[in-house]
């Protein structure tokens, strides 16, 4: 049998990890700014992590949700108070895409309504629902397609008060990622979120802040929407929040209400799940992890903002984007290859940094060398003759 040939890959095979490094099947060492798309949070095969979650497969990995299972209890008290939301409720689930799809389809519950507003430059996964309200036409099948989606341009107060004064009465939600990820790292203004914030108060309609990839701790806040003063109906995560371990979760606003079989899943909150959760969130607040990411975040970001080269930083904390010119396109492949530092991407012709929130601020300098390095202008072949 063949694998389903959907991911372009490169040539590495991972063999071991730990912290930020990983290491090939040749033995060679990487530094890793990556953490798998943003999902090493606490380091790679971190001491606790391991132990939590070997302790708990001794015990019991899974069973379902037809019964009590406490450490999911364990999970929201210890969540509700890392992220300062202690009166929210919690629903657990596997996925990114799977956070945001209950998260819509519990505000349509909520007010009856079936209209969602979304933004250009948006990704929230790829279920159906979730496809739909993300802003790629490449990646949304037929079946996916609906009227119910209206997309406006991000960062637009103008064109979302038009909006909710043409319909805002059919609004059910609207969803934003506080830092556009797949989009470029975008960071949604204070004035738009408190735009949405207002809105969505008006017409009842629901504010859901999509942190899979921005959220849990990754900008120095525990949800970067916070950086706005804003409260959101609904927070999505996943990504984070297991530090590899499949994990989702929406975090629910005390005025949306339960009733049984409204949502539900049978890998959703499962003991083994909630372990590596909770282990990572004790991670996150015995060493201050929020703190390192804003301080390792912003000493990158000053750095970065030194070389000439770059068009453009953009982000916060340990979300950063690094935007090239067209010339310097090379460059992510030179990190990778040459200085054997995994970097992520996103368009146009930027360098997504998503490393894990313990990153060193002596890791950040041995990439801020190899980097210069690579943007230096290289001798062309007059100068090395007129040196000669
Ligand atoms: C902002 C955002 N939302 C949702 C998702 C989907 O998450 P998953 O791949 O876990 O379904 C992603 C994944 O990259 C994301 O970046």
């Amino acid at each position: 049998m063949k694998l389903f040939d959907v991911y372009p890959i490169n040539d590495i095979e991972i063999v071991k990890a730990e912290g930020s490094r990983v290491w090939d099947e040749n033995g060679t060492e990487y530094l890793d700014l990556y953490g798998g798309h943003a999902v090493i949070s606490i380091g790679h095969t971190h001491p606790h992590y391991v132990e939590r979650l070997t302790n708990q497969l001794h015990k019991v990995g899974f069973y379902s949700n037809s019964v009590k299972i406490s450490i999911q209890q364990e999970l929201a008290d210890k969540l509700g108070k890392v992220s300062g939301k202690e009166d929210f409720q919690l629903f657990l689930v596997n996925s990114g895409a799977e956070a945001n799809e209950n998260a819509l389809k519990l505000a349509s519950f909520y007010n009856n309504r079936k209209k969602v507003i979304a933004f250009t430059g948006a990704f929230h996964g790829r279920t159906s629902l979730a496809v739909s309200v993300t802003n790629n036409p490449k990646i949304v099948a037929p079946v996916n397609q609906t009227d119910n989606v209206i997309f406006l341009p991000f960062n637009d107060v103008e064109a979302l008060e038009n909006a909710f004064k043409e319909f805002g009465n059919e609004v059910s939600s609207v969803i934003v990622e506080g830092i556009q990820g797949v989009g470029g790292i975008r960071e949604a203004s204070t004035e738009f979120l408190r735009k949405i914030r207002f809105v969505c108060d008006e017409y009842n309609s629901v504010f859901i802040a999509d942190s899979v990839q921005c959220g849990y701790g990754r900008t120095g806040k525990f949800y970067s929407h916070d950086y706005a003063g804003v409260e959101a109906d609904i927070y999505s995560m996943a990504k984070g929040m297991g530090n590899g371990f499949p994990i989702g979760a929406i975090s629910i606003s005390p005025k949306l209400k339960p009733w049984h079989f409204m949502l539900g899943t049978t890998f959703g909150g499962n003991h083994l799940a909630c372990a590596a959760a909770l282990a990572v969130l004790e991670i996150v607040e015995q060493d201050n992890l929020l703190y390192n990411a804003e301080e390792v975040g912003n000493y990158l970001i000053t750095e970065l903002k030194k070389l000439p080269q770059i068009k453009e930083v953009r982000g916060r904390g340990l979300m950063i984007g690094i935007e090239l010119p067209e010339e310097l396109a090379h460059v992510k492949k030179e990190l990778l290859f040459k200085h054997h530092i995994f970097t992520g991407e996103a368009k146009p012709n930027t360098i997504r940094l998503l490393p894990a929130l313990n990153l060193t601020k002596a890791d950040a300098d041995i990439f801020l060398e190899a980097f210069s390095l690579e943007l230096a202008p290289k001798p062309s072949k007059g100068d090395k003759e007129l040196v000669q």
